[in-house]
């Protein structure tokens, strides 16, 4: 979809300044135009953030975040690109916003990340409908320095575009809810996050990983591609990968023939837990 076209069939809940964009979408990021109050609002976030993550996050999530040095003020995107490109030839982007499907795939597809410049405001702290610079930053931005992970990634906008032609892309997506935004792994140490929405929520890091109240269920992916999902509410169901290369071995293979045959069945409710799941054992941690 053309930027024009974009802007004006999303009307005026699109949030974000798109008068700057390229018609892939990016913009310069202008770093002088935040305000002292959005870089301490920012410092706020990671603060908050920081205390909740130990023993809850992926450790590798946690180095490179730390390595990223991004906790006093918004960070500069080509900073961090050119560090990006050494080690996974992946690169962000700034976007003004949400960008249509295909223009997100085709960016993931040649490994480049869009990352949101607008900041949250102070009343959203805990709580903002669209992603902004920070959960795109702090959430996503890490796990791009990994390679296994960032060759998901890849893989996964590649995916997109091919199933955008198979008009599989409510299936497709279900995927990149229950692992890239709210996926967990087990660890050597235990269940920790490596899922987006989960590290950058005030809330739901803990409610992930302690709460009884959710199924946790091993990866499987026909599963994933069938299980709807909530986007105003801490998830139901939480699906445990083992590791990212086991993700890219379990995603290889051609979806083709799978979309022609889950297209067939219904879809999985996002609290049900059905007959056959397995059910990944509790947590350890913070359980009696
Ligand atoms: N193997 C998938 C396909 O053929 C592509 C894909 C890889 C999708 C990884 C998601 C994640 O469509
Ligand atoms: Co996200």
């Amino acid at each position: 979809m053309r930027l024009d076209e974009f802007v004006s069939n999303s009307g005026p809940n699109l949030r974000g300044d798109y008068s700057r964009a390229r018609a892939d979408f990016t913009l310069d990021q202008d770093l002088s135009a935040y305000t002292v109050e959005e870089h301490t609002l920012w410092r706020r976030l990671y603060e908050r953030q920081m205390k909740l993550l130990p023993g809850y996050a992926f450790e590798t999530y946690l180095e490179y975040l730390s390595g990223l040095e991004a906790g006093d003020s918004i960070p500069g995107f080509e900073r961090v690109s050119q560090r990006l490109r050494r080690a996974t030839g992946w690169e962000i982007v700034a976007v003004p916003g949400l960008i249509p499907d295909l223009a997100f795939f085709d960016h993931l597809a040649n490994r480049r990340f869009p990352v949101t410049v607008w900041l949250r405001k102070p009343e959203e702290f805990d709580y903002v409908v669209e992603p902004d610079v920070f959960h795109d930053f702090f959430g996503h931005v890490p796990l791009l320095f990994d390679g296994a992970y960032a060759d998901y990634l890849h893989a996964y906008g590649k995916g997109g575009l091919k199933a955008a032609r198979l008009d599989a892309l409510k299936m497709l997506a279900r995927l990149y809810w229950y692992t890239v935004e709210f996926g967990l792994i087990r660890a050597p140490e235990g269940l920790r996050i490596f899922g987006a929405g989960i590290l950058s929520s005030g809330g739901e890091v803990v409610h992930s990983i302690d709460s009884q109240q959710p199924h946790r269920l091993a990866f499987d992916l026909e599963r994933i591609l069938r299980t709807d999902y909530r986007i105003d509410r801490y998830q139901d169901t939480y699906f445990v990968i083992e590791s990212f290369e086991r993700l890219v071995a379990d995603t290889a293979p051609d979806f083709t023939p799978i979309y022609k045959r889950l297209r067939e069945l219904p879809p999985i409710a996002p609290d049900e837990a059905a007959p056959g799941d397995e059910i990944a054992p509790r947590p350890e941690h913070g359980l009696s």
